[in-house]
């Protein structure tokens, strides 16, 4: 038979290559290439499979057949990401960069699933079974029933997963696998993706969720998750600003429950603590009204969550001026400043731009519009907003201002932390019953005009 020819597979994405090329064509990354042995050739196509599926009408699935109900961690942040709890047999991948505390937050997951009557073993590919428990101890959940296994070879764990049939299994991490089936080094889009392909067909077939913990790589040394995205249910990020000590549990993907809801930690000396209130969290130090401040009533997910916008605007010494964001994304940064100067007569060319969000959330709602461009005009103009305010609303290219959705959750969660005023587009409903002043525009050249008088 004709040895399979050699493929270049990107370790970023996973796209297929027949040569070597510097940078992927499919997610842009460079460096990423990696010359691999390809699986081995399927049945040939015209043969057809022996065993038989059988057709099943929806109606035939009769109410005893209905699937087991969730199981709760009893970590509210966590259940609530997980759409109401754990689902069985389902399978999840939890990514985010080395160092952000995925090991932590499952390890204090698996203790307080276990607690709830969930049986739950944790593997471990990176630490001994030793210094695994040596972190339990220091995050008080020494004497949780977790069973731990410090294990790398696939076809092992998934006989110890058969003979412990324990409800749960999580595996940290995937790249740390490797199927001794497959000829190529851990870390690899071969080994990752046969190793997650394997881990959740048996989760299928046996009833057991498991949990695959992914490092998020920069630079394509190992293959990053979004080679396993599209085979599990469930897909979370757990995200943080270094040097901040919240961090962010986000759900992208989830079949079995709403997208985009997130859960708040805040990385403590023992491990993560939950953050209830959010809102009251990231607007925590905030001072008096300054230039350059913007209140944020944002939703994420399902819940209204209050965060602060800073712009800080100064004359650039330099020919092409700096544009810098944390949190936001600066395409969208490009654009408000382009109708400000468009539809608003109001130039930020020869001026540098700095925008932050305030404790290390990552805004991602066209509904931030507004309170950046309040930001950046406040910050230019040197004029504080309007005290006890909050702000959204989506600009579009033409300056008209767009109602945001879930105006209400928005408006309620404001008042609830000592609000008063609401900046938002016009048709935005007011608030019954609360004491809650809106000043609405129908476009940012009114409120221009209205606020700063320009
Ligand atoms: P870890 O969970 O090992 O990260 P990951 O698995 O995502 O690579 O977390 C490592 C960081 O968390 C480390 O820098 C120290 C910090 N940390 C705390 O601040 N408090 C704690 O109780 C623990 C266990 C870790
Ligand atoms: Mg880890």
């Amino acid at each position: 038979m004709a040895k399979p020819p050699l493929s270049f597979v990107c370790q970023s994405c996973g796209a297929t290559y027949s040569k070597w090329s510097g940078r992927c064509d499919a997610c842009g990354a460079w460096n990423t290439i990696v010359e691999e042995q390809p699986l081995s050739a399927g049945p040939a196509a015209k043969s057809l499979g022996t065993k038989r599926g059988k057709g099943m009408a929806l109606t035939d699935l009769s109410s005893e057949e209905a699937p087991p109900p969730r199981a709760a961690s009893g970590i509210a942040e966590l259940d609530r990401v997980l759409g109401g709890g754990l689902v069985p047999a389902s399978a999840i991948l939890v990514g985010g960069d080395p160092g952000i505390g995925k090991s932590t937050l499952l390890l204090q997951a698996a203790a307080s699933f276990a607690r709830a009557g969930t049986s739950c073993i944790y593997v471990s590919g990176e630490e001994a079974s030793a210094q695994v428990r040596m972190r339990a101890q220091r995050l008080g959940l020494k004497d949780a029933p977790v069973k731990l296994a410090a294990e790398t070879n696939l076809r092992n764990i998934l006989t110890t997963l058969e003979a412990e049939k324990p409800d749960l299994a999580i595996i940290d991490s995937i790249q740390t696998m490797w199927a001794d089936n497959v000829e190529a080094s851990p870390g690899s889009v071969s080994q990752v993706r046969a190793a997650s392909h394997e881990l959740t067909r048996f989760a299928k077939q046996h009833g057991i969720a498991v949990v695959l913990v992914g490092h998020v790589t920069k630079e394509g040394q190992i293959a990053g998750p979004r080679v396993v995205e599209h085979m599990v249910d469930t897909v979370l990020y757990f995200e943080g600003e270094r040097g901040h000590q919240f961090r962010i549990l986000r759900a992208v993907k989830n079949r079995f429950g709403p997208a985009d809801e997130i859960g708040v930690f805040e990385m403590t000396g023992d491990g993560l603590a939950e953050v209830a209130n959010p809102s009251a969290l990231f607007l925590g130090d905030r001072e008096q009204p300054q230039p350059g401040a913007a209140v944020f009533a944002g939703i994420e997910g399902s819940r209204p969550v209050l965060c602060e916008i800073q712009a800080l605007v100064a004359p650039s010494p330099h020919s092409q001026p700096r544009r810098s964001t944390v949190g936001l994304d600066s395409g969208r940064l490009a654009m408000i400043l382009a109708v400000l100067e468009a539809r608003c007569a109001i130039p930020f060319s020869g001026l540098d731009v700095y925008l932050n969000v305030a404790g290390g959330l990552r805004v991602r709602e066209p509904a931030a519009d507004l309170a950046v461009a309040a930001a950046l005009l406040s910050a230019r103009e040197d004029v504080a907003l309007p005290p006890q305010s909050v702000v959204f609303g989506e600009i579009s290219l033409s300056g008209a201002l767009r109602p945001a959705g879930q105006a209400e959750n928005r408006l309620k969660e404001a008042s609830k932390l000592g609000f008063s005023t609401a900046i938002a587009p016009a048709q935005t409903k007011a608030l019954a019953g609360e004491d809650m002043a809106l000043r609405q525009y129908s476009d940012l050249a009114g409120l221009v005009g209205d606020i700063f008088g320009a």
